[in-house]
């Protein structure tokens, strides 16, 4: 079960097609950020669920949910404290991390919470050739060459780099998009520890005319050839390259991967082994 703490409904954004937007911007919409009381009862009611036995998912989400930093830190020292083999997934737009002495701050609560056996996964929102409907709210700029620094500042601290990829209309083209992904793969190669994607059907169907079922005909020919980059480049691409990849909410921090094309086989990882065991796993399929 994935549990979601909803930090803020504030964003430092203003992504064009952002599926939040309708309601932020909706007549009487107020914002509203969670208190440290909130978190104690959201902490709670997970341990009397879940116990302190059994592999737990939580999941910090927003608006932009490192914009209340303290806040994501105070959750994240509760789960230590009572909620041990939790995985956090923290999806963040990365503005927060442009200041290197941030994500400074983000590398160590991540090793402290490693030492409760809670483990911290970051995904940085990306969107490749499409990056420019992704825009400061108070400018309308893109916020593509600060999120290029960003992904610098993994490098320089030797951090691994998730990145979350939204496909919609400024990116959908299916030849570009492969592309796009290749790109990323090769210059961040050395960091990248996956890619996740979305795809923002409703605009795509409607850009091309398209049925559902033509969407899923367009989503299959992504899918072979995102299962061909995983085989060459060993980086997952997570919702396209495994069948079973909506089993994998614990993967995004626990380094636990599928392999492709092998019904249920389970392979985990660590990070100091990159791959290697993937490898030798995956050896005898080929
Ligand atoms: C809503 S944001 C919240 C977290 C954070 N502010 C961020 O941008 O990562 C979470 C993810 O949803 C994606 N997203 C936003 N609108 C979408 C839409 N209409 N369809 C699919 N994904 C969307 C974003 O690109 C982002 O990767
Ligand atoms: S940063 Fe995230 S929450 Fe903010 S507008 Fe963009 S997609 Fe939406």
């Amino acid at each position: 079960m994935c549990n979601i703490l909803y930090i803020t409904t504030h964003c430092n954004l203003d992504c064009e097609y952002c599926y939040e937007k309708a309601t932020r911007d909706a007549p009487g919409f107020k914002h509203k950020t969670v208190t440290k009381s909130e978190i104690d009862d959201f902490v709670q009611e997970i341990l009397k669920r879940e116990g302190t036995e059994t592999d737990k998912v939580v999941s910090i989400f927003g608006g932009e949910a490192l914009l209340r930093f303290d806040l994501v830190k105070y959750a994240v020292e509760q789960i230590c404290k009572y909620l041990p083999k939790t995985g956090i997934d923290i999806i963040t737009n990365g503005i927060f991390f442009i200041d290197i002495e941030n994500l400074q701050q983000m590398k160590d609560l991540q090793e402290y919470s490693s030492k409760h056996n809670v483990y911290i996964g970051l995904r940085i929102s990306y969107d490749g050739s499409g990056n420019f409907r992704r825009v400061y709210a108070k400018t309308n700029t893109p916020v593509t060459s600060d999120i290029k620094k960003v992904f610098e500042n993994f490098r320089t601290l030797k951090m691994p780099l998730n990145i979350a990829y939204t496909v919609h209309k400024g990116n959908c083209d299916k030849k570009s998009f492969i592309k796009d992904i290749s790109s990323i793969i090769l210059k961040y190669r050395d960091i990248l520890d996956r890619i996740s994607t979305y795809f923002y059907e409703e605009e795509i169907e409607e850009f091309y005319g398209f049925t559902h079922d033509e969407f899923l005909e367009y989503k299959n020919w992504i899918k072979e050839r995102c299962t061909y980059l995983f085989q060459k480049f060993k980086i997952p691409l997570c919702y396209l390259t495994c069948e079973a990849c909506s089993l994998c909410d614990k993967a995004q921090t626990k380094k636990n991967y599928f392999v492709p094309d092998d019904g249920n086989k389970f392979v985990e990882l660590r990070h100091e082994e990159k791959f290697d065991h993937w490898n030798d796993e995956f050896k005898g399929t080929q």
